[in-house]
Parts: structure tokens; sequence; C-alpha cells
């Protein structure tokens, strides 16, 4: 078999229009991908090895494909997807591996899901492996992240990264894993993000406790999912459980409701759905910081009908929608809905 000793590889990041901290507890979002991403670029090498650079860093790392290791920071990444895809039994080939990304890192943006999906992609097309269904692989770059990175992150920005399209947010249901493309048709509204200037690692944020709280309020419910609750039974939790459960089962509506809003074309519901999410994400959820809820007002005073954090929380870009006329700040940065992850022309 003739195998590629070339192969570039590009995996976007993604803004969640609504459906926030539900990934991992059974419920609903609605992402898309963005055109800001990752690019590795991968070429064979003899050696079985990896060598890898983080061009923006100007980083190195090199280890033996036999035996890769966990490390700190992008390594990390690097490492786990070596390993996680010869776990599941892709023969790889030694490679140099070019990473370069437009997408800032800790960011709210899903740098570490650009990440894992382009990685992947690069390391199994330089394999020959055929590529692997869509969800497998989800799951394969999540457990990159939980195992070897630290951070118990959900499905949702490896699957938006991965299903991307053009014009559609993607309503994810995180029980059955479905995946349904809405139209997103703004006509002259916009969406912007705006940086509220403060990062974040999930790994070391509040992230983990939000999850571990979660699964504990589970476990009081005798439930697997929080989702499965009903909106009386989790009032009988101790606080903070109960705050965090209403944010999941309200948020579950939420996006469900936006669903329709966009259908019928209403877009002065999404902007209030929206800011809803955002409200609930603050004072239930508990992750907003100073400088996010600056950033959210920065947008609200520009003409934003609706503006929410998004992400995991604690720092990281913040999200409006823009009725026609409004004018958004100069930093600004307007989104649309994109392609997933590719395979890109050499
Ligand atoms: C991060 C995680 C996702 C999801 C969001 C919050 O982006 O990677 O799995 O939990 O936070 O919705």
């Amino acid at each position: 078999m003739h195998l590629p000793d070339l192969i570039t590889a590009f995996g976007p990041g993604r803004v969640n229009l609504i459906g926030e901290h539900t990934d991992y507890n059974g419920g609903l979002a609605l992402p898309f991908a963005i055109s800001d991403g990752v690019t590795v670029r991968a070429r064979a090498l003899p050696e079985k090895e990896i060598e890898a650079i983080a061009v923006d860093l100007g980083e190195r790392d090199r280890f033996e494909l036999a035996d890769p290791q966990p490390a700190p920071g992008w390594r990390g990444f690097v490492r786990g997807a070596a390993g996680e895809l010869q776990q599941a039994g892709v023969p790889l080939r030694g490679a140099r591996l070019e990473i370069e990304g437009t997408v800032p890192r800790g960011a709210g943006l899903s740098s570490s899901a650009a990440l894992e999906v382009a990685l992947t992609l690069a390391l199994l097309g330089l394999s020959g492996a055929p590529e692997p269904d869509r969800r497998e692989l989800a799951k394969l770059c999540s457990r990159i992240e939980n195992q070897w990175v630290g951070a118990n992150t959900g499905l949702l920005d490896q699957l938006a990264s991965l299903f991307g399209e053009d014009k559609r947010a993607l309503e994810i249901d995180f029980r059955s894993l479905q995946v349904r493309p809405v139209a997103l048709e703004l006509g002259d509204y916009k969406l912007v993000t705006l940086d509220s200037g403060e990062r974040h690692a999930n790994a070391e944020s509040g992230y983990n406790e939000r999850r571990a709280e979660c699964a504990r309020a589970c476990e009081e419910l005798g439930i697997a999912t929080l989702s499965d609750a009903s909106a009386e039974t989790i009032e009988r939790l101790p606080s903070p459980l109960v705050k965090r459960a209403r944010h999941v089962l309200s948020e579950n509506q939420r996006v469900e409701q936006t669903v329709q809003a966009l259908q019928n074309r209403d877009l002065e519901a999404v902007g209030s759905l929206l800011s809803a999410s955002h409200a609930s994400l603050r004072d239930e959820y508990e992750i907003s910081t100073p400088a996010v809820e600056q950033a959210v007002q920065r947008l609200l005073d520009a003409g934003a009908i609706g503006a929410r954090i998004i992400g995991g929380g604690f720092g990281g870009h913040v999200l409006g929608l823009l009725a026609p006329r409004a004018r958004p700040p100069s930093d600004a940065a307007e989104v649309r809905p994109g392609p997933g992850a590719r395979l890109l022309e050499q």
C-alpha cells in the first residue's frame, strides 16, 4: 500500500450558541465550528518516534512511539494522541509534526479539542488507516483530555469540531450522541465574540469541581445523569448542588427554546435566551468572574440583545447577538458557522 509522506489536518475551534455544562450531564447543546482552529502538518520519519514543534510557542518535544509518557502543557496532547491511537490499534508511523493555531489557548473557543482533532486526523492520515466513525474519534479525543491532560471535560468541543457544517449550528443530544444540524439564519443580526482577557485551564479551574458536584447530585438522587432529574426532585438537594442542578435543567430547556426560536426566525427571543443562560451560569453554576461580567456588559452597552459566557468558564470569551444597526466594540470578532475538521490539500 502506498502511504502518504505528508498530511495536513485542520481542527476548528467552536462557539457554543447555548447549552453550557450540559454535555457531561446527558443534556443538550447547540454549538458550531468556527473558521479559527489548529493546523497540524505531519511529515513521515523513518525513526519510530514523534518530533513535535509548537510553532507559535517556539517549543519542541520528542518521544519514542513505543512509550509515550504524559507531560504538561501542549506536549500532553501530542503524547496523548499518539498513546490513544496506538491503544485503539492504529499502527502509527514516526512523524515530525508542526502545530500552528489561530484560536487563542484557554479562551473558551475550544483550542484543546481543535488540537486533539487536528493531531489525530494527521496521525491517522499518515498511517494510512481509514478514518474511524467520527463519534468514536470524538470519544478518543476526549480521552486524551481526560486521561493525559487531567481535564474531565465532556464531548461538546470534539463533536462540534468534527461535525461542524457551513451555515449551521449542531443540536447535540448527549444521551444518544445524535447530532442534528440547525440552520443559523441571522439576517442582519450578528454573532460576535469578545475576549474577557482572562485565561483558564480546565484541568486547574473550577471545571473539575463542577463536574464532581454534578456527580454527587446524581448520587444523592439515585440517578445516572442530572438531565434525568425533575425540577421538583432536585429541590431536595443541599446547596450548592441544587443550584448546579437548576442550571442544568433550565439550560436544557433553553437549548430547545433556542432551536424553536431560530426556526421561527425570532432573534429577539434568541437574544433573551442567551442572557438567561448567562444569568444561570453566573448565579446558579457560579463560573463567571468580574472580567467576564465586564465583557458581557460591554457587549450589551454596544447594543447586543443578548450576551453570555461560553465554554468552561472562569474567564475566556463571551458571545453576543447584535441587533442589525448595533456597532460591535472594535476588539470584538464576528463569528459564523464553518465546516468541520478536515484534511487540507498540500
Ligand atoms: C468546556 C468542555 C466541554 C463543556 C464546556 C461547558 O469547553 O471542554 O466539554 O463541558 O466546557 O459547556
